[in-house]
């Protein structure tokens, strides 16, 4: 049996999906000519920017169509930094718990644009520490260019707090970013309602193809390019929009909702790790997504852990995508207080809307002597 649990790395298109890219893929126009072909692949566009404008709560002409979760990242970051770099602010605030798509540009400005970044610690549970994020706020709000707080951790599913965070970067009149890759089409999220002055998205998340993002970005504000060219999406993205991979996006999001059935499979999932390996341990406890479970077992190392799953058909994760493959403890466990070597015992397993009971039931089957052969590897 096959089983895949890293849904949050990417996971399967929708039927709805295939059905509407593949209806585009044959339709001939650039969504920027004049003509009639032309015009029909626009009309086809904006009626996918409506329904996405829809499902999170934004205007239609928010929503900025870029390649991917990352680039809507930094679009986001580095146009906001400049733009208020301008007005005389350059202090970036972050969380220690961002993807590798927000870090690492964040760690550009610093370098490269004379940004002083600031990382918001979290505590063991994984959330951001409000009474940090607040006194900064208090005394050094003149000089904060931008907030970007995700709004789901990729790593631990953990849920931050972002109406709080809007709550008090109002105060300060500071925009805010979310990156909401993780959460978005799992949990309800509103862009108008959070207050949110730009919010990123990302199709091949929620059962969309791969390749195709959405930046928010709040009305009447403009934003430096990254990209020039033809002035597409309000010039803040230049580039040919990509028709097929814009409507499977708008599928995929109409379909993508709340699943009670994924978060009762991930809690049979946690009951059952705890009570096969009773030093395990479950990495953030509180609000969380439905589908993700992370887990350190400790005495083993997770390259380990992977392979051996692996050989008995199961895929998990050691936590991002992005830097699995390099070995490195994940910043996001370190941040929540693990030390290296306990943070590199550490597994996430993630759920999709095709995950079954029988999938969870062979995982907790095999992973007693998983854990055991991983345990005894470590000790040779
Ligand atoms: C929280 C988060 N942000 C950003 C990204 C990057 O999105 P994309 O794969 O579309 O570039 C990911 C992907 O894993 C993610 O989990």
């Amino acid at each position: 049996m096959s089983v895949y649990l890293d849904h949050a790395a990417t996971t399967p298109m929708v039927d709805a999906a295939i059905v509407a890219m593949t209806k585009q893929l044959g339709k001939l126009g650039n969504p920027s000519s004049l003509h009639t072909p032309g015009r029909s692949a626009r009309k086809d566009i904006e009626q996918a920017r409506e329904v996405l404008a829809r499902v999170v709560d934004c205007a239609p002409s928010e929503i900025i169509f870029t390649a991917s979760g990352t680039e809507a990242n930094n679009t986001a970051l580095k146009g906001l930094f400049w733009k208020s770099r301008a007005e005389g602010k350059n202090v970036v605030v972050i969380s220690a718990v961002e993807h590798h798509a927000i870090i690492d540009p964040a760690a550009w400005l610093g370098e490269h644009e004379g940004a002083e970044v600031i990382e918001i610690q979290v505590n063991k549970n994984g959330v951001i520490d409000l009474k940090q994020l607040g006194d900064l706020i208090k005394t050094r709000g003149d000089e904060i260019a931008f907030i970007s707080i995700m709004h789901a951790n990729n790593e631990t599913g953990v849920i931050q707090p972002i109406a709080q965070v809007t709550a008090l970067a109002r105060e300060g009149s500071i925009p805010v970013h979310c990156d909401a890759v993780q959460s978005f089409g799992k949990v309800s999220l509103s862009f108008a309602g959070l207050g949110l002055s730009a919010l990123t998205l990302s199709a091949h998340k929620i059962g969309g193809p791969l390749g195709i993002g959405v930046l928010v970005f709040q009305r009447g504000v403009e934003i430096p390019a990254l990209l020039h060219g033809g002035g597409q999406e309000r010039e803040i993205r230049s580039g040919t929009l990509n028709a097929p991979a814009i409507v499977a996006f708008a599928a995929a999001a109409q379909q993508a909702i709340p699943s009670s059935q994924i978060a009762s499979l991930r809690d049979l999932l946690i009951a059952g790790i705890k009570q096969a390996i009773p030093d395990a341990y479950i990495n953030g406890e509180g609000e969380k997504l439905p589908g993700i479970v992370n887990a350190t077992f400790p005495g083993t190392e997770s390259d380990t852990l992977l392979l051996l799953l692996d050989a008995q058909g199961i895929a998990a994760s050691t936590g991002s995508a992005c830097s699995a493959g390099v070995q490195r403890p994940s910043h996001v466990l370190l941040a929540m207080g693990h030390s290296d070597k306990s943070a590199r015992s550490s597994l996430r397993f993630s759920l999709g809307t095709q995950t079954t009971r029988e999938e969870i039931e062979e995982t907790l089957n095999v992973l007693p002597q998983v854990i055991e052969r991983a345990r005894a590897a470590n000790l040779r």
